[in-house]
């Protein structure tokens, strides 16, 4: 039995795709036992199938042996969207009552979760990110009214382990979340894109303008995520009045700077996620 993540097996894992996969090897390094764990994914590449087996994983390919320790205590839902209808029917029989739904599907509402599983079932929607796939996601958490308060924190430290989690009690947030974290990571690596280009245009060789802007973009990431100031400290610790940086965030920080164009394209996307949803 683990430690931090205690109470929290037997688990069964629903697809161990990008973000479902992400989310196991962050469990079984923070010492989930393997073998109180279950991934049913029928389409699970074999070599990763055969190495996750070799830790003592039970890798059903379809819904899997019924036998052993079912109902799981966790069920933790990672298919794609467009699959979720197809793979609901299987998973309900994996549920007990006090099984913990864990949700990270986009769109996919908590009625809908709950329409698949018997009524009170204990649902949580989440919407993790891509920097989950190295422990440095941003995840938030919804939960239905079923979810007892210890059920909630081991949703948490589940959570926790590919990221940062916050929650919300309004679903209706979720929109905005995806707008702003899920989606979030393609902006910064745009942001790589564009900075990249306006080096080439400023007459740095691609090559450089590329690497220069790769670097610039990873570094204050890390710079950010390992200081306790927030960014506008950042920022003007960095901006010497009448300096160069000065000189472009005029540019960047004008009427018709980065800023109204980030709402606009949040809000894009927040307008996209509800006709999805
Ligand atoms: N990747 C992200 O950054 C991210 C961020 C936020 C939310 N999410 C959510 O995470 C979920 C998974 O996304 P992903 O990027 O990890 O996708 P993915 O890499 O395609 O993983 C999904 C896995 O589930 C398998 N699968 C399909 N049908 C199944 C079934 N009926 N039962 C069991 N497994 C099944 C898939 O196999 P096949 O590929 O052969 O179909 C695949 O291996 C999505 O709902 C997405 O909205 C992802």
């Amino acid at each position: 039995m683990s430690g931090e993540l205690q109470g929290a097996e037997p688990l069964v894992l629903l697809g161990a795709g990008k973000m479902g996969g992400a989310m196991l090897d962050g469990w079984l390094e923070r010492g989930l036992d393997p073998r109180q764990v279950r991934v049913i994914d029928p389409h699970l590449d074999a070599a990763r199938a055969s190495e996750l087996r070799s830790r003592g994983v039970l890798v059903a390919s379809s819904d899997g042996d019924p036998a052993g320790s079912l109902p799981a205590k966790v069920l933790v839902l990672a298919v794609k969207p467009q699959t979720m209808a197809e793979a609901l029917p299987a998973a309900a029989p994996l549920a007990g009552r006090q099984t913990i739904v864990i949700s990270v599907a986009a769109g996919i509402r908590l009625s809908t979760l709950e329409a698949g599983f018997a009524p009170g079932q204990p649902v949580v929607r989440a919407m993790p990110n891509t920097p989950a796939q190295i422990g440095q996601g941003m995840t938030v958490a919804v939960p239905n009214a079923h979810v007892a308060r210890g059920q909630r924190d081991l949703v948490d430290r589940l959570l926790a382990a590919v990221g940062a989690v916050a929650w919300a009690d309004d679903e209706a947030l979720i929109d905005a979340v995806t707008a702003v974290s899920g989606s979030g990571p393609a902006y910064v690596f745009l942001l790589a894109e564009c900075l990249a280009e306006a080096g080439r245009q400023a007459g740095l060789p691609a090559d450089l303008a590329a690497q220069l802007a790769r670097q610039t973009v990873a570094g204050s990431g890390a710079l950010l995520g390992g200081s306790a100031l927030p960014p506008d400290e950042l920022r003007r610790a960095v901006t010497s009045p009448n300096g160069t940086t000065a000189a472009a965030l005029a540019v960047l920080m004008a009427e018709d700077g980065l800023q109204p164009l980030l709402t606009r394209a949040v809000a894009a996307a927040r307008k996209r996620s509800i006709e999805l949803g």
